[in-house]
């Protein structure tokens, strides 16, 4: 009986490895099978992906078809007098110049060091860090000197009564030979390198 026994158990771990073989050689050949099978299609290819959700959005794309809109795009021009955010556009009159306002953005300590930062980085090419038209596009670069932010020698008004509403003026619209900052510059900092400039350069020293 128990020879018996011990040779049943003998043939089921033989059979088992058996199936031992054939199990790991089908795994073998599956994977040999789909790694091929994802080299397929050249290096061009992307081969097979099992899930497409990232490829095949639900949402329509840009430039798709899209048939619930009359002109049947899907991108659609914004409606009129549409605003992009942070560009509201800046007051001007008739004659297409800037209405002269005061700063409509309140000062802190952040936007007077951001101000300084922008200023050194946009103005002082031409205008010197210290507003004394000490740049080096004008010390070397043999662009036409601007006037020194201490002298009286401005086009707008005099220095004294240049107000920060001015300077917001020249940077959006440039003046003479000074270029338009109006595409480099959010309004607000506009705004802030104005205050920064007639508070910082204009009356230090008066
Ligand atoms: C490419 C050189 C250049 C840069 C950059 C520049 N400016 Fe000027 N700026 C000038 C010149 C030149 C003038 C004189 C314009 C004229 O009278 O023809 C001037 C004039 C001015 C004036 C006096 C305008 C008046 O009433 O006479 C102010 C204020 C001024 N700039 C501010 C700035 C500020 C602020 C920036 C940075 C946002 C800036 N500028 C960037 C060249 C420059």
């Amino acid at each position: 009986m128990e020879q018996l026994k011990s040779l049943r158990i003998i043939l089921i771990q033989k059979r088992l490895n058996v199936y031992k073989g054939i199990i790991v050689n089908n795994i073998l050949i599956l994977v040999s099978v789909l790694v091929l099978a994802s080299c397929s299609g050249g290096r061009n290819s992307t081969g097979y992906s099992l899930i497409n959700d990232m490829v095949d959005s639900l949402a329509y794309e840009a430039f798709s078809e899209n048939p619930h809109f009359d002109d049947g795009q899907s991108m659609q021009a914004p409606p009129a007098n549409t605003i992009a955010r942070g560009w509201m556009p800046d007051k001007r009159g008739s004659d297409g110049l800037l209405v002269v306002t005061s700063n409509p953005f309140p000062m802190n300590d952040y936007k007077w060091k951001r101000a300084e930062i922008f200023y050194n980085k946009t103005c002082s090419a031409c205008h010197g860090v210290d507003g004394q038209s000490t740049g080096l596009v004008v010390t070397v670069g043999n662009f036409p000197t601007p006037p020194k932010f201490l002298s009286r020698r401005f086009k707008y008004s005099k220095r004294d009564d240049y107000t920060s509403g001015n300077i917001y003026n020249v940077i959006t619209d440039g003046i003479g030979n000074m270029p338009s900052h109006a595409q480099q510059l959010y309004p607000e900092d506009r705004w802030a390198i104005s205050e920064y400039v007639r508070e910082r350069l204009m009356i230090k020293g008066k």
